[in-house]
This record gives C-alpha cells, sequence and structure tokens, in this order.
C-alpha cells in the first residue's frame, strides 16, 4: 500500500467495511459522499450540502449527525446506521407510513425530507422517550419539509414514542380526524 493510501473500518448497517482512503475516496470526502456515492445507500438525500436542512441525517453510534458536516474518515470505528439499516416494521418508519394514509394527516409528500426526519426521531426519541409534542417540534428543528408536513410528522413522533414505550399497540390504527394519536392528547398540539 503506497503511503498515501491508509485504511479506514466503520460499521455500516451492521457491516464492517474497508475504505481505502486515497482510493476509495479522499481525504476531505464527507460521510454523506461516502454512503451515497461510494457505497450506494441512497435513501440519504443531500440537499443543502452545508448543514441547513437535516436531510442527509443519520446514526453515528446512536446519535443524530449530518452525514454532509462530517469527515468520512471521523466514521472510522464507528457504528453507522442509515435508513436502509432501520427494520421494514420500525416503530418510526411505520409511524411515518401509516401518517401518510388517507384520514391519519401526511407524515410525507414527496418523501424526499423522511430518510432525514426519521433518522433524526430515532436519535430523538432514544434520549427523550416520553416527549411532548413541543419537544418533538424542538427536537426535529433542524430538519426541513418543503412540503410542510410538520404537524403529521410530530404525530407520527408522538405515535413511534407511544410504540416504543408499549403505551400503545404497533398496528394500524382507525382513522382519527386530525391524525392526532390518543397519546398527543393534553400535550400542547
Ligand atoms: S444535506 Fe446535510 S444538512 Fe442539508
Ligand atoms: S415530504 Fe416533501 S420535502 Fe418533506
Amino acid at each position: 500500500m503506497s503511503d498515501d493510501l491508509y485504511r479506514i473500518r466503520p460499521r455500516i448497517n451492521g457491516e464492517w467495511r474497508d475504505i481505502l482512503v486515497g482510493h476509495d475516496i479522499r481525504p476531505a470526502d464527507t460521510l454523506a459522499h461516502l454512503l451515497k456515492e461510494k457505497l450506494g445507500y441512497t435513501g440519504l438525500k443531500v440537499s443543502c450540502d452545508e448543514g441547513a436542512c437535516g436531510a442527509c441525517t443519520v446514526l453515528l453510534d446512536g446519535k443524530a449527525v449530518l452525514s454532509c458536516m462530517m469527515l468520512a474518515v471521523e466514521a472510522d470505528g464507528r457504528e453507522v446506521t442509515t435508513i436502509e439499516g432501520l427494520a421494514a416494521d420500525d416503530p418510526v418508519v411505520t409511524a411515518f407510513a401509516e401518517q401518510s394514509e388517507p384520514g391519519h394527516g401526511t407524515a410525507l409528500q414527496c418523501g424526499y425530507c423522511t430518510p432525514g426526519f426519521v433518522m433524526t426521531a430515532k436519535g430523538f426519541l432514544a434520549e427523550n422517550p416520553d416527549p411532548t409534542a413541543q419537544q418533538i417540534r424542538e427536537g426535529l428543528s433542524n430538519n426541513l419539509c418543503r412540503c410542510g408536513c410538520y404537524q403529521a410528522i410530530v404525530q407520527a413522533v408522538l405515535r413511534a414514542a407511544a410504540v416504543m414505550r408499549g403505551a400503545v399497540a404497533g398496528e394500524c390504527r382507525p382513522a382519527m380526524p386530525g391524525g392526532a394519536p390518543a397519546s398527543s392528547e393534553g400535550r400542547g398540539q
């Protein structure tokens, strides 16, 4: 190996990956570039590429980070999770999907922002298992949705939190006007 090359080993969605810096990526490449352009995790979106929209959010050792604002080499030896690494029945994924059903409001329209919101919500809920709607708004305030689905996104995260706490069952709910889950009552909607 040339002196200019060195290896990093991030664990991405449960799989250790060998990345040769100076060959596979440049030292200055972002984590977003490595994940999306080199490894094909296209669920990750890069919109602003300057830390302003949240679309590129992934989990790094369980915490939500903006992958466009990190160097790929910073992920060496660390656990990276993209939207592809979540189970299909992940409560946050399910809550966003259910909120897209007629009668539940809609947590996504074009869906471009959704992976970033889901991963931000995952990191947020890991630290705030029983949040209020206002805390969710604040916790997700760095993520932008150009379709304006904010209210339904809050509802989806409230729902996911309730399912994860075991406060409600995880199956689909009957339609409710405004999409408000039972757990959001009295939380200052
Ligand atoms: S693409 Fe990373 S914050 Fe917008
Ligand atoms: S659903 Fe379109 S940008 Fe959020």
